[in-house]
């Protein structure tokens, strides 16, 4: 029997704290008419101190579940985007939620990352070799922007959002998808240091080599190349014709560049889910958020053909077609308060189990970098 893919919950999380273009102001050279004109965007949030990468993909990802009628345990694989080298984001997120059977890994993809996670889960899935998938695109840029680059300071924010992908034999879902790379632009967007090539040194901190470092123009050019080719061919994978499409979801990274993909496709710019004013670019978390705002305020409905759309860092880009289904399910008030407290208990499950090994080692000695 042919298995699809579907998306049956999704969640955002977004950090409370506010910064707008009149903030940034008075931090850089810049001014709210020069930002808005230039990218569309108004506000960004930023994680505060308690906050990071983790902590706003368990928030989405709690989210994401609770719409669902599984428990994290029934999860198989989970995917996000990365925050340290390792351990894996994807890790931690599995020991928050409790999915005590998941396979975890993060996918390094730059903003294009959440495509290539969801189309990577939905091929396990109608593979067979897994159900049920958790894929998360989760990013804090503010840790590593540099508040006195006035080309990059100004685009990025924190944010992310999870989409929970369930087997089904109802036809839709995840359709088709292309994904694309070229690294000969590989210094057009990057956080240079920290890696093998250029270890973490007071040279690469006093040079901040640990932030952001991008060609914004390059990137620009770029964009507007690839957002409109990839759309097509994924469309025409999917046997759709343009006019087929009920909403576009690009990544949100500047208005100007989602105007020039609309112009390229010949499709009106209503058509496309746009809310980078309020939150930035959140690279891999600005497709998810957007989906998630477009269902909650009822714009997508069962049955609308979707794509979704993106580019980033790599070089990588992608694009994605889906029938989105509703999904059938009554949640009781009681099954939500069985989630809170099932998840107030692997949170003690987590806590029992770090202690356990702490007290191990005080029995049998620990390494000198233990720091848990
Ligand atoms: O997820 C992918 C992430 N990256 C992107 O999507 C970035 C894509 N690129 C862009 O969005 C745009 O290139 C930017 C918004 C970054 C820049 O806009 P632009 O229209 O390409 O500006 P520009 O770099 O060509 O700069 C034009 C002028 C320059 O001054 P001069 O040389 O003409 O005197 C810049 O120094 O604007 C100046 N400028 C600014 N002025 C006020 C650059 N940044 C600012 C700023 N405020 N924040």
């Amino acid at each position: 029997m042919t298995r699809f893919a579907h998306i049956t919950g999704w969640g955002m999380a977004a950090p409370d704290r506010v910064l707008t273009n009149d903030d940034l102001a008075k931090m850089v050279d810049t001014s709210d008419e020069w930002i808005l004109s230039r990218t569309g965007i108004s506000e960004r949030r930023i994680a505060e101190p308690g906050e990071s990468t983790a902590t706003l993909a368990v928030d989405a990802a709690l989210r994401a579940l609770e719409s669902t009628d599984i428990n994290a345990k029934d999860i198989d694989l989970i995917i996000v985007a990365p925050e340290y080298l390792f351990p894996s984001t994807a890790c931690i997120v599995q020991d928050q939620i409790g999915a005590t059977h998941a396979g975890a890994f993060d996918l390094s993809a730059a903003c294009t990352g959440f495509i290539y996670g969801v189309n990577m889960a939905a091929q396990a899935i109608r593979t067979g070799s897994i159900e049920n998938a958790l894929v998360i695109g989760a990013e804090t840029l503010s840790r590593f922007t540099n508040w006195e680059d006035r080309n990059t300071c100004i685009l990025f924010g924190d944010g992310a959002g999870a989409f929970v992908l369930q087997a089904s034999d109802r036809p839709g879902g995840v359709l088709t998808c292309v994904m694309r790379s070229d690294g000969s632009g590989e210094s057009l967007l990057s956080l240079p240091a920290g890696g093998s090539k250029l270890p973490a040194t007071h040279e690469t901190v006093d040079k901040k080599q640990h932030t952001i470092q991008m060609k914004g123009r390059e990137v620009f050019r770029f964009a507007t190349r690839v957002m409109a080719s990839a759309t097509r061919e994924a469309v025409s994978l999917a046997g759709w014709e343009l006019d087929d499409v009920t909403w576009v979801i690009p990544h949100q990274a500047n208005m100007r560049i989602i105007k020039t993909a609309a112009r390229g496709l010949r499709m009106p710019i209503e058509k496309f889910v746009i809310n980078l004013s309020r939150y930035g670019n959140t690279s891999t978390a600005s497709i998810p958020i957007a989906t998630c705002e477009a269902l909650q305020s009822g714009r997508i409905q069962d049955g609308d053909h979707l794509v979704l759309v993106g580019f980033g860092g790599g070089l990588t880009w992608g694009a994605l077609t889906l029938e989105w289904v509703i999904p059938e399910r009554k949640i009781s008030r009681s099954a939500r308060r069985r989630r809170i407290i099932l998840v107030l208990l692997v949170r003690i499950r987590s806590f029992i189990r770090r202690l356990r090994r702490k007290i191990e080692g005080v029995i049998w000695g620990t390494s000198s970098s233990d720091h848990l």
